[in-house]
């Protein structure tokens, strides 16, 4: 065994220009700004416009990223790009992307983890590193949910939003820590509560699947919630637990952005402070796997997180998918 660390190196994202707000809504189903502010905490949400897709974000974002670190593309050698979203089925969106970066070298897969598709990806990618195959891998989560949503359902159409968060994985000097432990799970039976019927090999396009609004989200809100809660706070625990650490040693809780009830439930359950969580779901909703790696670069811009900080990531998603990540910022 070799003993090859991980940690993250750079952090980039990009959001499209256009965004609806509450305002917006309130002319489009019934709801009211009030409802939206209290029971989700989210104001506004980037969308793209239209002809442009998932991979367009993705590569917007690691073209930043090297930009950023001072590499180009030909310099990465995988691209995991994590979307419920991808272009089309196939040919997945990461080929798409390391065709649009130019990114000779590399290969590349999608990874379908839902909201914990980031968390996934840094799990999948940094075993990469740590076995010594490859020396930069680009986890990208991608997600256009504007293309899912139904826009006449008033449960759903407020909370979600488009945008593209990318981190790249690199081997840990030997002074620095990096990713220090990861979490996954899945749980089939939460499958029912939150998906999308339409367009796969089950129910296939076609006019009745159209017709019966299959190829959008779906979801039991109260139930997802809950296990949203228990699940993000009961990985979070254990991670803590397993590493001994409390919550005091983390500088900022980076729960998956949701519902804002949701990430205050999380963030006292688990004892952190306010200051030590992290919340910008009212600038962007819910942006599914973008939104940690978005949380992380602007923590990061902010200079909200310091080389040497203890990071504590967290997220749950359809599946249900649900994981952490410890890890200490090397940048
Ligand atoms: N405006 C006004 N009223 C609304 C709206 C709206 N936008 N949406 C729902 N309501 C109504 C409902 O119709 C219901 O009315 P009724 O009592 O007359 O039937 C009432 O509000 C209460 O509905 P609830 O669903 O109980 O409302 P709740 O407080 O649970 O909030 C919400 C709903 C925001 C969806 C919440 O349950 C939630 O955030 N759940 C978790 C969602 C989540 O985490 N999704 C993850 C997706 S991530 C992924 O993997 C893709």
């Amino acid at each position: 065994m070799n003993n090859i660390k991980v940690k993250i190196s750079t952090v980039e994202m990009y959001v499209p220009e256009k965004t609806l707000t509450n305002q917006d809504f309130e002319k489009m189903v019934d709801t009211t700004n009030e409802w939206i502010l209290e029971r989700t905490g989210i104001h506004t949400r980037h969308i793209l416009e239209k002809g442009r897709a998932a991979s367009d974000m993705a590569a917007e974002a690691i073209r930043k990223l090297c930009q950023k670190r001072g590499i180009t593309p030909d310099d990465i050698d995988l691209i995991i790009v994590t979307t419920v979203t991808p272009d089309m089925f196939f040919p997945s969106t990461a080929c798409v992307v390391q065709e649009k970066i130019g990114a000779k070298k590399a290969w590349g897969f999608d990874l379908l983890g839902a909201c914990s598709g980031f968390i996934f990806g840094l799990a999948v990618g940094s075993q990469f590193i740590r076995t010594g195959a490859h020396e930069k891998v680009v986890v990208v989560g991608s997600e256009v949910m504007s293309s899912i949503i139904d826009y006449t359902d008033r449960a759903t159409c407020v909370l979600f939003g488009d945008g593209a968060g990318a981190a790249l994985l690199e081997p840990a000097g030997p002074d620095e820590v990096g990713i220090i432990d990861s979490i996954t799970r899945t749980d089939g039976s939460g499958g029912k509560y939150l998906y999308m019927p339409g367009g796969g090999s089950l129910n296939p396009p076609s006019h009745e699947t159209v017709d019966q609004k299959m190829h959008y989200v779906h979801q039991d809100g109260r139930q997802v919630f809950k296990a949203a809660v228990t699940e993000m706070t009961a990985v979070s625990q254990q991670i803590l637990e397993r590493n001994g650490m409390k919550p005091a040693d983390i500088k900022l809780y980076v729960p998956h952005q949701a519902n804002l009830r949701i990430i205050s439930a999380c963030g006292e359950r688990v004892g952190f402070t306010e200051e030590q969580v992290i919340v910008n779901i009212q600038k962007f909703g819910n942006t599914t796997s973008a939104t940690i790696p978005i949380c992380l670069c602007e923590a990061a811009t902010e200079g909200r997180i310091k080389r040497g900080d203890y990071i504590l990531l967290a997220s749950f998603g359809a599946g249900f998918t649900w994981g952490s990540t410890l890890l200490r910022w090397e940048i």
